[in-house]
């Protein structure tokens, strides 16, 4: 709503604003019923909003929907001791203690990865995952992307093992 007048006046008659004290809950079937392969969807606000838009996306094709959440409190760590990240490309090895973060401790060692929020919201820290199984803690990916398994954010997603291989 802050943007609104911004984007309608980029973008005209394509920018839909519907409030939801004036127009009750946003009808989502019009919007995505149907999947688009070409389009993208991009949702961010309450938890009810962003539970009904995927629900609404389960049939898109994966990667077509983008959520983004205000942080919340982080579950538990699934490893509560510390593990090992390796970044491949390096070659260079870091023990990733309980206290500090694989972003923290990655860069440290010299890794070069950029970062905005470091609550697991934004998704600038992204960084894909060669070896391992990363305890996913962010409010970034979807469900699928979790089970791949071959990305995770390192600001607040650690290890479910002792050891993490990343393409860094
Ligand atoms: Fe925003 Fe990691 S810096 S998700």
């Amino acid at each position: 709503m802050a943007f609104r007048e911004e984007l309608s006046a980029a973008h005209g008659d394509r920018v839909h604003i519907s409030p939801q004290d004036e127009c009750g809950l946003l009808d989502l079937a019009p919007w995505l019923e149907t999947p688009d392969p070409g389009t993208k969807v991009y949702c961010c606000g309450p938890a009810p909003l962003l539970a009904a838009v995927e629900l609404a996306c389960a049939a898109w094709p994966p990667y077509s929907l983008r959520t983004e959440r205000t942080a919340g409190a982080l579950p538990e760590p699934v490893h509560q001791t510390a593990f090992e990240v390796e970044l491949r490309r390096t070659g260079r090895t870091v023990t990733v203690m309980p206290d500090t973060s694989v972003l923290h401790a990655i860069r440290q060692v010299g890794a070069d990865v950029l970062s905005s929020c470091e609550q697991g919201t934004c998704g600038t820290c992204l960084t894909p995952v060669l070896e391992g199984t990363p305890d996913h803690r962010d409010s970034i990916l979807a469900d699928h992307e979790r089970a791949a398994n071959d990305c995770m954010l390192p600001c607040v997603s650690r290890s479910r093992g002792d050891r993490l291989v990343l393409d860094l």
